[in-house]
């Protein structure tokens, strides 16, 4: 889908014209000239009140389709970009025009390019039959060039997390993954290292190890580095990769396994962002680590009480395997800790605890002083991705003390699970600023409605941008 910019005097012949009605039949700012042309008389046939999700396609005398959509109670950037979202996906035709991207709000260009990207895109991957999106430009009325190319650069790292973890495991091995991180990353003049078996053994990533044991494909650990010609800042990324998790020998139940190709969400959402701010050019240095590797089952695959030694801290008294997002990331963050970044920031679907607490549009956010977990909160706002703080309590700490090891991966007890996660983490995050990100809930979209898709949902990646922008912004 391209994007571009339209005169006002711009040839509707052929094109779908895209406007938006509020509550109680108010034209959106800016779309009271396509209104005024609309007979009531047509809305109330069709029941439409402007509620969110509603659209409706009417005749107009010189576009192909006058295609309303329900902006609902305000004008704002979230319901600016959910009604174009939902309006994208009823356009019938190839060329698609709005000013929408005019409505007098806070980033309005950014709203309309989001909602038509995102809410455009489709994962046609293994469909055999049937017509995708028609959908080939987008004009924007009056728009403004850069604010749209950065929009789009935000819309489409998303979508390129949302390929990568809608692929089936089957066709998504760890050293696939890392061909297509890798590819993607050279594309965008993104440095990259691959670590093959070989060498994780060698730097003795025996967290990682442990957990890429069971399975008959080989574990990798890509790093990738974005280095700007002048640089304002560090940021540090790691991305859980697990490619299916099955539990392990504490085999998950049939229902939870359903969705565990999405356990590589968080190193899909690293690695799309650090193309992103590559494309970008924002002035902040990027390296990112993601280990990646199943969690499956075999002859020689981690038993519980085994006991585990990542890269460097802790030994790990691994008693259920299916808490092995935390162990893959212990390595993680031990090799981030080399590059010595100033932030380093995790995001992992670590725990089903997080999703229980806080549903499946909310992201958990731990910071490890009140400053970062506000930063990236902040960052997620301009997002517009919705994310909570939950504390790293270290009392909690005592609940992982092992009988044999220096730590053990589980607590034991069902409550605070997404807590005790980001505490285990907190062992090897080293001593400066540091968020943990747990999107075990968002990773996935449930339904589809706005600019959100049914399946992945490349949760994260904006607001890691907006990280970077904001730390460019401060220097
Ligand atoms: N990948 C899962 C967490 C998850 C659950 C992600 C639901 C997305 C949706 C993780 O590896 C896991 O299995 N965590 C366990 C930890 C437990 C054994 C301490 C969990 O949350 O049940
Ligand atoms: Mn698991
Ligand atoms: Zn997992």
């Amino acid at each position: 889908m391209e994007i571009k910019i339209a005169a006002p005097d711009v040839d509707l012949a052929g094109a779908t014209l895209i406007a938006g009605v509020m509550t109680d039949r108010v034209p959106v700012p800016g779309s009271g000239e396509a209104m005024a042309v609309v007979d009531s008389a047509f809305l109330d046939l069709a029941k439409f009140d402007a509620k969110p999700g509603q659209v409706l396609a009417l005749p107009h005398e010189t576009a192909a389709a006058l295609l309303l959509v329900g902006v609902g109670d305000e004008a704002s950037f979230e319901s600016i970009r959910s009604a174009v979202g939902n309006g994208i996906r009823a356009v019938k035709t190839s060329r698609v025009v709005t000013a929408l991207n005019q409505v007098p709000i806070e980033a309005a260009t950014r709203a309309v390019v989001e909602g038509a990207v995102l809410g455009g895109y489709e994962y046609r991957g293994y469909k055999t039959n049937g017509e995708g999106s028609v959908v080939e430009t987008v004009e924007l009325v009056g728009g403004n060039e850069s604010e749209i190319a950065e929009a789009v650069v935000a819309s489409e790292v998303t979508n390129l997390a949302r390929d990568w973890v809608n692929t089936p495991a089957l066709d998504m091995a760890p050293e696939t993954l890392a061909a297509r991180i890798t590819a993607a990353a050279g594309d965008a003049g993104v440095g990259y290292e691959v670590w093959g078996l070989a060498r994780i053994t060698d730097e003795g990533l025996g967290a990682l190890l442990g957990v890429a044991a069971g399975s008959d494909r080989s574990p990798s650990l890509v790093v990738l580095e974005y280095q700007p010609g002048e640089s304002k800042g560090h940021l540090g990324l790691v991305g859980k990769g697990i490619t299916f998790d099955s539990g392990g020998l504490s085999i998950k139940t049939a229902p939870f396994m359903e969705e565990m190709k999405d356990d590589m969400s968080g190193a899909a959402a690293v690695a799309a962002a650090t193309i992103g701010i590559a494309r970008l050019g924002l002035p902040i240095r990027v390296t990112a680590v993601m280990p990646l590797t199943d969690n499956a089952i075999g002859g020689n695959a981690t038993r519980p009480g085994d006991v585990l030694r990542p890269i460097s801290g802790p030994t790990i008294e691994v008693l259920n395997t299916d808490a092995e997002g935390r162990l893959i990331l212990a390595d993680g963050l031990g090799v981030m800790r080399r590059y010595e970044p100033d932030l380093v920031i995790d995001v992992a679907t670590l725990t089903g605890a997080a999703r229980v607490a806080l549903g499946d549009r909310i992201g958990a956010v731990f910071g490890s002083d009140p400053e970062v977990g506000a930063r990236v909160l902040a960052a997620a706002s301009r997002a517009g991705e919705h994310f909570w703080e939950l504390p790293l309590f270290k009392e909690y700490r005592k609940q992982l003390d092992s009988d044999i090891a220096d730590i053990k991966n589980i607590s034991g007890s069902r409550y605070g699970g997404a807590i005790v996660a980001a505490v285990f983490l907190a062992d090897y995050a080293g001593d400066g600023p540091w968020a943990h990100l747990d999107i075990a809930g968002p990773a996935l979209a449930r339904e589809t409605a706005g600019e959100q898709v049914k399946g992945a949902s490349g949760f994260g990646a904006r607001t890691l941008i907006e990280v970077a922008r904001a730390m460019a912004e401060s220097a």
